[in-house]
């Protein structure tokens, strides 16, 4: 087994985008835009940012365009290239040049551990990591350096952890957990699947940030279908946790207190268009001042509707 730093990210994006129909309905919802950037460009640039280079996508059918947006596009070029429209041409270059991508289909939609499983031959026997695209971390608040920092010093695997709501926990993968000597640091002791608030080991979410020892493929294949009928990631690392580290095991998570925006729903998704073209430096300024004229008057207009609320025309 390769003990040298993961160079490899594996992107699962299968997933049929159901919540958007029907923007999704010919359009993958890794290709919204976010502003003006697809949602998957921003989390290709975080594996980069992590020094990932070498990306594989886990893709399906309809999810060509994802292809598509990080090759050339001649004809574009030239037509930019005639124009002298050197500003536009950096930004489409940004995506072409931005990593070494591959792509694999899953064929059968059968869970993110199945995602998982079809990039083994690809990543070979050396730790990797995995992105959910769902998940937007901010740039500012660099969570994959930390959790390959973390995986470099203590071996194993490491799941990203967020604290939520415990009315949240249901809609994510729970951490049973001890502290250690590192307050960012958490030793994980189990781990499950999207469990009912009152079954929660704790409050402490997977978010969609993994660096997976390559020992999760032997016990992804050893894996029975779990909650859903999909063979579930959360359920190899509830084996890996309890396995001894001489033979792989040990999940280490690393608890995580920056900026994250969850574009999986449509209400997340507006509030990371809305947060992400705030803090820019080209668009931000205008916006945030519209933004407030705006906010003031939806008050406004909320507290003349309940003054007036009942009142009887004249
Ligand atoms: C997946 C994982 C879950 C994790 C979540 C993070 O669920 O199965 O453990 O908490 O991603 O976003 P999904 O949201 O794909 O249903």
């Amino acid at each position: 087994m390769s003990t040298g730093r993961p160079t490899k990210a594996v992107i699962p994006v299968a997933g049929l985008g159901t919540r958007f129909l029907p923007a999704t309905k010919a359009t993958p919802k890794e290709m919204l835009p976010v502003v003006d950037k697809p949602a998957i460009q921003y989390v290709v640039e975080e594996a980069v940012q992590a020094g990932l280079t070498d990306v594989l996508m886990v893709t399906g059918r309809n999810k060509r365009p994802l292809e598509d947006h990080f090759d050339r596009n001649i004809e574009l070029e030239l037509s930019l290239e005639a124009k002298g429209d050197q500003e536009r041409l950096d930004r489409i270059h940004a995506s072409t040049d931005l990593a070494n991508i591959h792509y694999v289909r899953q064929g059968d939609p059968l869970g993110l551990g199945h995602a998982v499983l079809v990039a083994e031959q690809h990543v070979g026997r050396e730790a990797f990591a995995v992105l959910l695209g769902d998940d937007l971390i901010d740039e500012r608040d660099p969570l994959l350096a930390r959790m390959l920092e973390v995986q470099a010093q203590r071996g194993g695997s490491v799941v990203a952890l967020m604290e939520v709501p415990q009315q949240q926990i249901h809609l994510y993968g729970c951490a049973a957990a001890t502290a250690t000597d590192d307050d960012d640091v958490v030793r994980v002791t189990g781990l499950v699947e999207k469990p009912p608030a009152d079954e929660a080991p704790s409050n402490l979410a997977v978010i969609g940030r993994y660096v997976l020892s390559p020992t999760v493929f032997d016990v992804l294949h050893e894996t029975p279908p779990g909650r859903a009928g999909e063979i579930q990631l959360t359920d190899a690392l509830q084996t890996l946790a309890t396995m001894p580290a001489d033979d792989g095991g040990g999940v280490s998570g690393v608890v995580f207190r920056g900026r994250r925006y969850d574009t999986g729903d449509r209400a997340g998704y507006l509030k990371a268009v809305v947060r992400i073209a705030s803090d820019r430096a080209d668009l931000g300024p205008e916006f945030v001042e519209w933004l407030g004229q705006f906010v003031a008057e939806l008050k406004q207009a909320a507290n003349g509707s309940s003054s007036t609320g009942g009142r009887v025309n004249p």
